[in-house]
């Protein structure tokens, strides 16, 4: 961190005295200010629901430009690992600091691929569940769970201890995501296949079965792939937060991670393409295309508590660079697959417009995010609704897990532990029971 040269000033009106406090400036993105010391020197705590204005962290992982609507892996644009990398290299990238040569990269590919397997008795662990629960909900269960058969090395202040267990989560993720949606489906589970890709291997334990032998397309596996790239890591969001909070008592990094995958799941966060998606559908069954309008107005009635669902974002505040990402894979799938006049991707683009040229919209800055589109490529893809947000988790476990690396190695780490503006009950004394 580097100090400004301009300092803060607190002054009170009450007459106690002013406070200085350091800025500190960062390569990119706003500069903040040092009120660590605030609670010290006045006694008093600040005050930010939902982080508003609060950089909980110092960070060299991502970077977003909300106003540019702009995505920074470690310096990339996501455009351009989009484009010219794998999900594999970004994630050696989000891990690393680098991307990959070469041989770095068949090496990680070759160390990936020795942990796709998931110890045996997951598979008595996961049938302990109702086949139609929600898959979050076992998935939650299942890296939490992780914890419990991965517990050869607990020193996580070894760094060889956190390497195998970063490794375990990103290789073993696509098969417990894929094993919970073959039991909801009651079909064998797949075992890996190590000689395919990470995403080629995910989508054969997904849709393969042991009768007949699954064919890769290498589009619908570049699509997906994308998918992932784009979902790997999102700067300080709710889940990553969620992840930096929970690693922050020293707890292992599964159950750290499994906290992640529950805080993912809300509507408001990752749950929002399974939303957007039902809202999609929903529009399409009361009328498609021509009940737009209502549907607009039903969102613009705060009354109402009907949300546009994939258009917004805490900190784009321009267009979502994920989203057109996204919608340009929609293309490719739809085309690949023969569904050109899918009529959701037509609703889906007439929806967007409208919602781009109404004024409710612009002037509260609200753009597609990923969701509006991810949603429709999934679908095509063959993965259920209810299976969308397990994909986002899948993917993003390489951020949570670079974020946790990131923290349990800063020398300023401690326990996260935020304060309150208590607004209770003071004092009062327990009245016998016949007399509450
Ligand atoms: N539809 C209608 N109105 C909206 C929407 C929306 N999707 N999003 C925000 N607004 C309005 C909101 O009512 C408020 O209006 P007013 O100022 O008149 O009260 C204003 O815009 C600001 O909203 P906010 O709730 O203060 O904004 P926020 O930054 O707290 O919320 C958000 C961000 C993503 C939770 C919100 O935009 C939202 O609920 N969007 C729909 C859900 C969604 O698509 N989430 C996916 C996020 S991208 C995936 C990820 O990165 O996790």
């Amino acid at each position: 961190m580097q100090a400004s040269d301009i300092k803060a000033t607190l002054s009170f009106s009450d007459g106690s005295p002013a406070i200085e406090m350091p800025i500190y400036k960062g390569t990119i993105g706003p500069d903040v200010i040092d009120i660590s010391k605030l609670y010290a020197q006045t006694g008093r705590f600040t005050y930010d629901p939902g982080f508003m204005s609060t950089a909980s962290c110092n960070s060299k992982i991502t970077f977003i430009d909300g106003d540019k609507g702009e995505l920074v892996y470690r310096g990339y644009q996501i455009q351009d690992l989009a484009t010219n990398c794998d999900f594999l290299e970004s994630c050696y990238l989000l891990l690393k600091g680098d991307l990959p040569n070469a041989k770095q990269k068949v090496d990680f590919e070759t160390l990936v691929s020795h942990h796709t397997m998931v110890h045996e008795q997951m598979q008595f662990f996961l049938r302990g569940f109702r086949r139609d629960a929600h898959p979050m909900a076992v998935l939650t269960g299942l890296v939490g769970a992780m914890a419990a058969f991965y517990h050869d090395g607990l020193d996580y202040g070894d760094p060889r201890i956190r390497d195998i267990a970063q490794i375990r989560l990103i290789a073993k993720m696509p098969t417990l995501v894929a094993m919970a949606y073959k039991y909801s489906v009651g079909q064998p589970f797949v075992y890996p296949q190590n000689n395919l890709s990470y995403t080629a291997n995910f989508m054969r334990m997904m849709f393969g079965n042991p009768c007949e032998e699954y064919i890769v397309n290498p589009v619908l596996v570049r699509a997906l792939d994308r998918i992932f790239i784009l979902h790997a890591d999102h700067e300080q969001n709710a889940s990553t937060s969620t992840v930096r909070l929970a690693g922050s008592s020293g707890t292992n990094p599964f159950a750290a991670i499994a906290a992640g995958v529950a805080c993912l799941w809300g509507p408001a966060h990752g749950g929002a393409n399974e939303a957007c998606l039902q809202m999609l559908e929903e529009i399409q069954a009361n009328g498609g295309v021509e009940k737009i309008g209502e549907f607009i107005a039903k969102v613009k009635d705060k009354e109402s508590g009907v949300r546009l669902m994939g258009f917004g974002h805490r900190v784009y505040k321009n267009f979502d660079p994920r989203a057109k990402l996204m919608r340009e894979t929609c293309y490719e799938v739809l085309e690949e697959l023969g569904l050109g006049d899918d009529p959701l991707f037509k609703l889906a683009m007439t929806l967007e417009k409208i919602a781009l040229e109404d004024e409710y919209f612009v002037s509260r800055k609200l753009y597609p995010n990923v969701d509006f589109y991810s949603g429709i490529v999934q679908r095509a893809l063959g993965i259920p609704t209810d299976m969308f947000t397990c994909v986002f988790a899948l993917a993003r476990t390489v951020g949570w897990i670079a974020q946790w690396e990131e923290m349990i190695t800063d020398p300023e780490y401690k326990i996260g532990r935020p304060r309150q503006l208590f607004n209770g009950f003071t004092s009062r004394s327990v009245k016998p029971l016949n007399n509450r």
